[in-house]
């Protein structure tokens, strides 16, 4: 242990030891891809520290022997909700959404000229509480005006339960609407009900969306392609050949000419031949060739 450990864990309620911690890092790794390296420990210890007094331990130690028993399978989605970071806000790079209105409208368009197909499927891939999903359906909802007619599926996954669980209720404090770009105010207002302290997500919009648990890693359940995948501020806690191996998945899964939005740091500089950059973190899967 090196001494900056040895005088921050003296300080500590739980001693973390240089073992420990690549345990649980390990461990988090093979489960969900995140890496953690040893900057992160402080932050692996105080989101796993507030579960070691949940469940009455005394060490990191009791907990890892914990996750070597045959309780093991129950804690480690305990474990994995306690590390992900989940931060996100409505409307987050507002740019995205002004791209998936102008490309909606061309799909819409496309897609009634070739054989009256109807349906539009969008997936926000690590969509933690949900406001990613919202802001695109309440989008859709305003800037779409044709869309009464259409079958639009929004399918809303993450790893996490318990953020998962606060997107399906659609209900955020009111401060969730500080510091959305004007024009995006509008639309989140007509399709929210405000009851003080809090704003709740009009039916219609939530309706939209299907929210269920998926983990990136495994094995994908759905059947159709996609005209639309958000995935952002997911890959950046993955490896290189983790990330590459996403991206080349959502290309596959994406109907030629389908667009792909990734977050404002996660750039491709390895991305699969048939993917476009065409804005700002913003790709399109080449209609040449068929996925
Ligand atoms: C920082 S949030 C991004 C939320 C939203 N996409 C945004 O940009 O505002 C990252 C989300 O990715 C999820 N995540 C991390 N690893 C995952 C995995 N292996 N499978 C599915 N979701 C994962 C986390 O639970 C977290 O909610």
């Amino acid at each position: 242990m090196t001494l900056t450990n040895q005088s921050s864990d003296r300080k500590r309620e739980f001693a973390l030891s240089n073992q420990e911690f690549e345990k649980l890092t390990g461990l988090v790794h093979s489960l969900t891809g995140i890496v953690l390296g040893e900057h992160k420990k402080d932050m692996v210890y105080s989101r796993l520290a507030r579960r070691l007094r949940e469940l009455g331990l005394q060490s990191f130690d009791q907990y890892c022997a914990l996750l070597d028993s045959q309780q093991a399978a129950k804690e480690t989605g305990f474990l994995v909700n306690a590390i992900t970071t989940n931060l996100t806000k409505l409307y987050r790079e507002s740019h995205h959404f002004d791209s998936m209105t102008k490309y909606l409208t061309q799909v819409q368009q496309d897609k009634q000229r070739a054989k009256g197909d109807r349906s539009l499927y969008i997936w926000s891939a690590g969509c933690s509480s949900g406001e990613e999903p919202y802001s695109i359906a309440t989008t859709i909802l305003a800037k779409n005006a044709t869309l009464s007619s259409w079958k639009v599926r929004i399918l809303a996954t993450d790893l996490d339960t318990n953020v998962l669980a606060k997107g399906k209720k659609g209900v955020y404090p009111k401060s969730a609407l500080d510091g959305i770009d004007v024009g995006y105010k509008s639309v989140i207002r007509d399709n929210v009900h405000i009851k003080e302290p809090d704003i709740h997500l009009k039916e219609r919009c939530k309706s939209l969306i299907h929210f269920k648990q998926l983990n990136l890693l495994h094995d994908w359940p759905m059947k159709q392609k996609y005209d639309v995948i958000f995935c952002r501020n997911v890959l950046i806690y993955f490896d290189a050949k983790t990330k590459h191996d996403l991206v080349t998945r959502f290309t596959k899964l994406l109907h030629p000419g389908g667009m792909l939005f990734l977050g404002h740091s996660e750039s491709l500089v390895n991305k699969p031949g048939d993917l476009t950059l065409i804005g700002q973190t913003s790709y399109v899967k080449e209609t040449s060739i068929n996925g």
